[in-house]
């Protein structure tokens, strides 16, 4: 079962399910699942038209999957993967409930960004079946898989989240519990930096984005890959980063800040650095 609908969830979604996985996607919103199945047709539609997939498979890959707004269904998976909002009490709650619903078996996986999940592990009576499985955006695109162990988090359970990236023809690499991970300790104050050059009027988001795509052959400017994350959740990432460290190099930028207080939280709610249709 993946927990969360939203652009990871669906992502974790439809990866497991062209892979064979009979798969439970689950959210609190009825209408997030309907965009979250709306995406997954859409890619494996484009897939098929560009010969990568074909049609029985597209609809193989829909028949393994189901929704639901309940809960309580995941009382029959051998594996969850949670990828809900990047708060802490959100997460911590939906674990408990998790722990109380599910089998003894059954592993039970964070997407989180950044937030340490030896805390996360902490809220079940199972935390050496708890772990972190990170995926990167856009989820059926992108070969990396962030694995973090928690404190606890056994070598089985390490081995068999291991083992299921590979199956899904992605790279696992291993990282230990630390704020923001690797991946998000070392791209987001990055992304930050980048905010804080249009907050001192050093240069436009577009001058900004040709210097990173056209000096360093990133494949996105920062300031688009920060509206494509979601400035909500570049937000909660450096926040945890500042808070886990202390330091004072983690500062958010008062503009990311601004953006988010005014609900502009970049290509999915239309508007972020950049205006979408
Ligand atoms: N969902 C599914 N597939 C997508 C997609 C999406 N949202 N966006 C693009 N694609 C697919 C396209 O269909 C295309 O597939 P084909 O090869 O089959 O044609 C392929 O990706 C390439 O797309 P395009 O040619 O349209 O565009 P592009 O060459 O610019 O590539 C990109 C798009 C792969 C997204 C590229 O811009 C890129 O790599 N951007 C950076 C992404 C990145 O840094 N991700 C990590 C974010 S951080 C994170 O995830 C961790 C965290 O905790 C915040
Ligand atoms: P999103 O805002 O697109 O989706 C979150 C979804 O979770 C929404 O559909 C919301 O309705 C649902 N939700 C909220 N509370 C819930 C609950 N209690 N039970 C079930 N569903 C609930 O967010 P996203 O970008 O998909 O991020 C999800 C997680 O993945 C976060 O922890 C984020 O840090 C992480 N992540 C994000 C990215 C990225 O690039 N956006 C990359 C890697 C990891």
């Amino acid at each position: 079962m993946v927990i969360g609908a939203g652009q990871m969830g669906a992502g974790i979604a439809q990866v497991f399910a062209q892979t064979g996985f009979e798969v439970k996607l689950n959210d609190i919103a009825e209408q997030s699942l309907e965009k979250g199945i709306a995406t997954i047709e859409k890619n494996l539609s484009r897939s098929v038209k560009k010969e990568r997939i074909t049609e029985q498979e597209k609809s193989d890959t829909i028949n393994n999957l189901t929704t639901t707004t309940n809960i309580e269904d995941a009382k029959d998976r051998d594996l969850v993967i949670e990828a809900v909002v990047e708060n802490m009490d959100v997460k911590t709650k939906v674990f408990s409930q998790l722990d109380e619903i599910t089998p003894e078996h059954t592993i039970l996986a964070s997407n989180t960004s950044s937030l340490p999940i030896t805390e996360i592990a902490a809220v079940t009576n199972r935390p050496e079946k708890v772990i972190g499985m990170h995926f990167m955006n856009p989820v059926p695109v992108m070969k990396l898989v962030e694995i973090i162990r928690g404190l606890a988090t056994s070598d089985e359970t390490y081995k068999t989240i291991e083992d299921a990236t590979k199956s899904l023809n992605k790279t696992p690499v291993e990282v230990n519990d630390f704020p923001g991970f690797v991946s998000n300790r070392v791209l987001m104050p990055m992304i930050n930096e980048a905010i804080y050059t249009v907050y001192e009027g050093v240069a436009t988001p577009e001058s900004v984005d040709e210097v990173m795509k056209l000096g360093m052959n990133h494949p996105m400017g920062p300031l688009t890959l920060a509206d494509f994350i979601g400035l909500d959740t570049c937000l909660y990432i450096m926040e945890v980063l500042y808070e886990g460290f202390g330091d004072s190099k983690y500062r958010p930028c008062p503009l990311l800040r601004k953006y988010v207080k005014a609900g502009w939280l970049g290509r999915k709610t239309g508007r972020g650095f950049y205006v979408y249709d």
